[in-house]
Order: C-alpha cells, then structure tokens, then sequence
C-alpha cells in the first residue's frame, strides 16, 4: 500500500472513530426532535438492547441499535445511553462494534451476580446477535465498570443459528431451576435454551405454532413475571393490526421448561394499539420488583423516511407493566406511563405546545371527540366511541405524511373495559402523540409530522386539562 493511501485510510478512520464518539449533545434542535423521549444525538436507531438497572449508581442503562454513519438503517452496533430518571439521557460512546462475526444486532444483558460466566463477581454481561451473510449466531462480551466499555468473549459465538432468522436474545436468570434461560426468535416461534454459565447452551423447547399472528417474522422476545402468571411479549414484523410493524403477546404459564398460554384467544392481543410501537422489551432488574418497558417509535414500513434531518427514531415513554382481566374474563397486559413519565406532568396551561401532557375526562355515556389542530388546518382526530366500544386516532390530515402512502389513516383500539367515565392521558412531544387509559387497560402510540406544532385542542363530550411538563 503506497504512503497517500495509508494516509487517507488514517484520515477515514479518524472520522468513523470521531462520528462513534459522539458527544453528549444533541447535534441539532430539529423541530421533530423528541424532548423527554430518549433519540440519539446524531444517526440512526432502531430497537431498545441489553437495559439494565444498576443499584448502585442507581442508573437506567439503555442500549441501541444504531448505525453511526448514517440516517438508516446500516451496519449495526450498540450505542448507549443512561439516565437517572428515564426522561434525561446521557449520550456514551459505543459500547459494541462489529467484529469479523458480523455485525451487533438486539440482544439483553443480564448482572453475573455469583459469577457464573467467570468474567468476575457482578459483571454485566450483554448477550447479543452477530449477523453475518451466512446466518446468525449469539455471542456474550462482559463489562467491569459498570456498563460503560465491555470486553468480547473469545469463545464467540456461544450459539450458533441453524436457520436464517435466529436472533435477539432474551436472557433471564430462572428462579425454579437455578441457571439462565435465553428466549430467541426463531422466524415464527421463540426457542428456550438454557445455560448454567452464559457460555454453553442447551436447547429446552419452543413456542408459536398456531399462536397469535403469523404474517411477518418474530423478533424480539421477551418473558416476563406478571403477579401469578407470565407474559410473553413478541415483536411482529410485518402482521401488525394496522400494517407493518407492532407488538404482540401471550399470557400463559412458565414451570422452568416450557411456556403454555392459558388461552387460545380468538384475537391476537397488542401491547399498543397504535402504528409505532415496536422491538419494546424490559428492563433487567429494575427497582421494586417494577417491569419497566420500553419501545422503538416508529414503524419499518416508514422508519428510515421519517422527516427527520440528523438523527432517525426515539423511543417511546418508558411504560409499567401488570395484569388485569377485561369485561370478557381474558387477562391481558395494563400498561400504565411509568411513574417517572407522570413526574414530569407541570402546572395546567391554557397553551397547548409541542410538548405536553393532556388528562381527559370523557363521560361514559356519549361519544367524545377530542381534535388537535394548528393554525395551517393540519390535526389529529381521536374519537371515544362509547357504543363500538373503541377509540380511534385518526392522522391522515396530521401534517406531513408525504414520506409514505403507509403513513396516512387510523388506528383503534378496544376499550377492554367499559367504565361509567373514561380518564385518558395523553404525552404528546413534538413527533408523537401516546394515548393511555389512566386505568391502563390500552395504549396507543402513533408518530405525526405537523409542518407547525398544535396549539388548539377542541373536546366535544369531555374536559381536557392541558398540562405544561417540568424538564
Ligand atoms: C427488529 C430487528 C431485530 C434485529 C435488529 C437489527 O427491529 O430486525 O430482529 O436484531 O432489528 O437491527
């Protein structure tokens, strides 16, 4: 190699190391960047990977796939992020790049409390897919300081696929048998592998065949403990309920082995009804005994033409998760805004602005409309339709929707509950409108574009009370 060409592969190296360092402060102030939504500061993000609490810095860790040469989707690594209070987020740099095993697609990480791995007593180990041209495998990097830089296992890859999509591994530590379990999605089934150190796995059973939606590939696993039952949460891309991309679940029974849903629901069950509401996952040992998740906002058929200029996608609000049973006698998942999202909620404003937080009261007898428009005509349209049962966000006329013909149109959900009134909230931050039930028996979430920010609300069989959000 001649000198010049050396010299200008240092140069390129320079400036892929300086975009992977990024530095703590968002690039720009777009109008569509997200404010108490966690984004990244420059490029591309998809999927939430590997969060983790940690008890003693007390800190919310989250990791991302994310590509830091460019806006879509591309060679994938971990970037990372932490936070004390799930709404502010401090950028790190890197944690894993690729390797000649391919790039880092989702995965979990999971604290070594007894050092079973042997990396050393406490050690956050990530648990991760490689992806590569010839197929998929799952490899463990550790790191000693707390999640800040990790260090690759040499034995990589630690479970190596035998069909093409075999990834995203969902690793947690199994109270009845003692030893670690991994969930991983294996095109439309989630497999069950277990391990007594992290490094050698043994194949324990399967799940899917003839549950819930079967029109796209599965992603993305998760098992949750929710009260006496378990819960598990399936990504669907495509086969979502309004096209493309969304998150389905299963409630049923764990015994150490094998999960067995209680019901064969007639229904696929959602954990959000809404059109950007993905790869959404739980946070390993968060605090009191919570199940904290979190969601990729956005959706695949649309994520890398999305109208933002430096960076693509946020998450959505972080969310907790438990059980309740519906008016037909089925459990389902509540999903409640996580306490921290709530702390947020200011003083009553009669401004509506791109940031803010919305409480309706809507009376359980008439149908509610609730519209958020600007001054260029663009809006939103949510019905409560107290005799379909349902609520409905309609963002055809939202703003920009001209970046996909998938964009445009509406999406419903059931109520699940009928209520004498209906108390909703809504988080509503420069891109994204979250709509709950206060009682958590629905969410939806749902990107929009307005070429100005909303600034009326108008609610025809109910009350809104606007709320400014302390940040
Ligand atoms: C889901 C997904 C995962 C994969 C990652 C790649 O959005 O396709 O299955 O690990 O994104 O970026």
């Amino acid at each position: 190699m001649k000198n010049s060409t050396l010299f200008v592969f240092g140069i390129l190296v320079i400036v892929l190391t300086a975009c992977v360092n990024q530095p703590a402060h968002h690039l720009t102030d777009e109008p569509f960047r997200s404010v108490y939504h966690h984004s990244p500061a420059q490029n591309w993000m998809n999927d939430p990977n590997g969060m983790f609490y940690d008890d003693a810095t007390q800190l919310w860790h989250l990791y991302y796939q994310h590509n830091p040469f460019g806006t879509t989707w591309g060679p994938m690594h971990w970037a990372h992020a932490t936070s004390t209070d799930l709404i502010h987020w401090e950028q790190h740099p890197i944690a894993l790049a690729p390797d000649s095993l391919g790039t880092i697609f989702s995965g979990s990480i999971v604290i070594d409390r007894n050092n079973t791995a042997g990396f050393g007593e406490n050690a956050i180990v990530a648990i991760y897919t490689q992806s590569e041209i010839c197929g998929q495998h799952q490899s463990i990097a550790y790191s000693l300081d707390g999640g800040m830089t990790f260090t690759k296992y040499e034995g990589n890859p630690v479970l190596k696929g035998d069909i093409a999509d075999f990834r995203d591994p969902k690793v947690f530590w199994d109270e009845q048998t003692n030893r670690w379990m991994m969930i991983l999605a294996c095109q439309q089934e989630v497999r069950f592998y277990s391990s007594i150190n992290l490094r050698d796995w043994t194949y324990e059973s399967s799940f899917g065949a003839n549950y819930g939606e079967h029109s796209g590939v599965w992603e993305c696993p998760d098992l949750i403990q929710l009260g006496d039952h378990w819960v598990l949460l399936l990504n669907i891309n495509p086969g979502g309920p309004f096209g493309g991309s969304a998150t389905q679940y299963f409630v049923g029974n764990w015994n150490g082995k094998t999960f067995t849903c209680i019901d064969m629901p007639e229904e696929t069950k959602w954990l959000d009804y809404g059109k950007d509401h993905y790869a959404t996952v739980t946070w390993h040992n968060a605090p009191n005994n919570r199940v904290v998740a979190i969601g990729w906002m956005s959706n695949w058929q649309y994520a890398n033409n999305v109208p933002t200029v430096a960076f693509r996608s946020q998450n959505t609000i972080a969310r907790d998760l438990s059980l309740f049973i519906d008016d037909a006698g089925e459990y389902r998942v509540r999903v409640t805004p996580s306490p921290e999202s709530m702390a947020i909620k200011g003083e009553p404003t009669k401004k509506l602005g791109d940031v803010a937080i919305i409480e309706l009261e809507m009376s359980g007898s008439e149908t509610g409309v609730i519209t958020l428009s600007n001054d260029k005509g663009e809006n939103v349209v949510m019905t409560l339709n107290v005799y379909k049962h349902t609520f409905t966000m309609d963002r055809t006329e939202s703003g920009d929707c001209s970046f996909s013909a998938d964009f445009t149109g509406a999406t419903t959900t059931p109520l699940f509950v009928k209520q004498d009134s209906y108390r909703l909230i809504l988080f509503i931050d420069h891109c994204s409108i979250e709509a709950f039930d206060a009682n958590g028996y629905w969410a939806m979430t749902n990107l929009v574009f307005p070429t100005k920010p909303y600034n009326q609300i108008k609610v025809q069989g109910g009350k809104a009370t606007v709320y400014n959000c302390n940040l």
